[in-house]
């Protein structure tokens, strides 16, 4: 009898796609009944376009009509607004309107933005993490991801992600908790070992580490973990295994399914096997380019790649800004401030990534950059070894 494997739930795949309609800062054209246009740096319904048949635009939560007739460039064109000509790009756009990904997410814990993320983009992704279209590429490992490619910035900065993800933690204010980078996996050899079952940070249930969330957090939702689909998301090539819905459960995954903690000592895969795969467990299959977000609660484990392909994805855990972040992102922010990568983000980018990765705390006198003392770190070090 052959083995019942996970569920799999193929995401659809979607025959048309909306515009954002962006001016050079990075800030997205918005229309309301009310107040009729104005500039957003987040990407709600009012920021959603679509292509009309007589040309030009429609807003498609209101049904105003931007008429771009005469205009001669298709990707990009002048509008007065306000008494005042304005140049926009047209952009690609998501395949559904930003409140039903965020009914989605609130009704199942989890949602797929599929192909949010444009061709040209997803290129330079795979370009980066040497996989797919180049997977002949040597990867450069000498400085962070995000400072290597444009495309990588852009991705950390994706504006509908961000919205979502606001919407759903309830607050504005919210923070990367670690670098950005890629999780690349390789062929699986049938012993090595692989991640067993778990919860994100910052609640880390089924992890050994320490500053585990101990009680349900309930409607305070203390992380959602952002999964970037570089490679497709397949069972065969190591696509994330859930147990989708389980954040409501609001615990830990059972003991028996094998969790990270069983699983992380040496030889425990050659041992006892692969953790749980069975028909309960499900996975999302995506196509690259898509953007998974799931409640940081949801039981979850890496897939096993059982192909000669490498899978890539860029992993992301976002946290509010009241959680402890989980490693230190300005090292890496300072980089980035230096790389030729930030003078090609535009205004909304630098700020979106530095809302992101820097993490502050109020002091006497305003704000303060949080950033790792080397000095402390060894004097406390030397009081730790030193005993009392
Ligand atoms: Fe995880």
């Amino acid at each position: 009898m052959t083995q019942q494997l996970e569920t799999i739930h193929k995401v659809p795949i979607p025959t048309h796609f909306y515009s954002y309609l962006v001016a050079d800062n990075g800030s997205y054209l918005s229309h309301d009944a009310e107040t009729g246009f104005s500039f957003s740096s987040e990407t709600n319904d009012s920021a959603i376009w679509d292509r009309s048949g007589d040309g030009g635009f429609k807003h498609v939560s209101t049904g105003y009509h931007l008429n771009t007739v005469g205009q001669e460039d298709e990707t990009a064109f002048s509008v007065s607004i306000n008494g005042e000509a304005q140049t926009f790009r047209v952009a690609h756009g998501p395949a559904e309107l930003p409140s039903e990904y965020l009914a989605t997410i609130r009704k199942q814990g989890w949602v797929c933005l599929t192909q949010i993320i444009d061709d040209e983009t997803l290129q330079e992704l795979e370009r980066t993490a040497g996989t797919d279209r180049f997977s002949h590429l040597e990867v450069d490992r000498s400085q962070p991801a995000i400072c290597q490619n444009t495309a990588v910035a852009r991705t950390v900065a994706e504006p509908l992600s961000l919205w979502v993800i606001r919407q759903y933690m309830q607050t504005d204010d919210i923070r990367l908790s670690h670098v950005p980078g890629f999780a690349v996996l390789g062929q699986d050899d049938g012993k090595r070992n692989v991640q067993g079952w778990h919860s994100d940070f910052p609640y880390h249930w089924g992890v050994p580490a320490r500053g585990l969330v101990p009680t349900p957090s309930g409607e305070t939702v203390l992380g959602v973990q952002r999964n970037v689909c570089v490679s497709p998301f397949t069972r065969e090539c190591g696509a994330t295994a859930f147990k989708l819905g389980s954040h409501a459960l609001d615990r830990p995954p059972p003991k028996e399914w094998g969790d990270a903690t069983a699983h992380a000592k040496p030889g425990y895969r050659a041992e006892h096997g692969l953790p749980y795969n069975g028909p309960e467990a499900d996975v999302v299959d995506a196509p690259g380019g898509s953007i998974i977000l799931y409640d940081s609660r949801t039981w979850h484990r890496a897939g096993v790649n059982q192909t000669t392909k490498k899978r890539a994805a860029m992993l992301q855990a976002i946290t509010p800004m009241y959680i402890f972040p989980k490693n230190d992102t300005s090292r890496a922010y300072k980089r980035l401030l230096e790389s030729p990568v930030y003078e090609e983000l535009n205004q909304r980018e630098k700020q979106e990534i530095q809302n992101l990765m820097v993490h502050q705390f109020i002091g006497p006198g305003g704000e303060y950059a949080i950033t790792p003392d080397r000095e402390l770190t060894e004097k406390v070090k030397t009081a730790t070894t030193s005993g009392y």
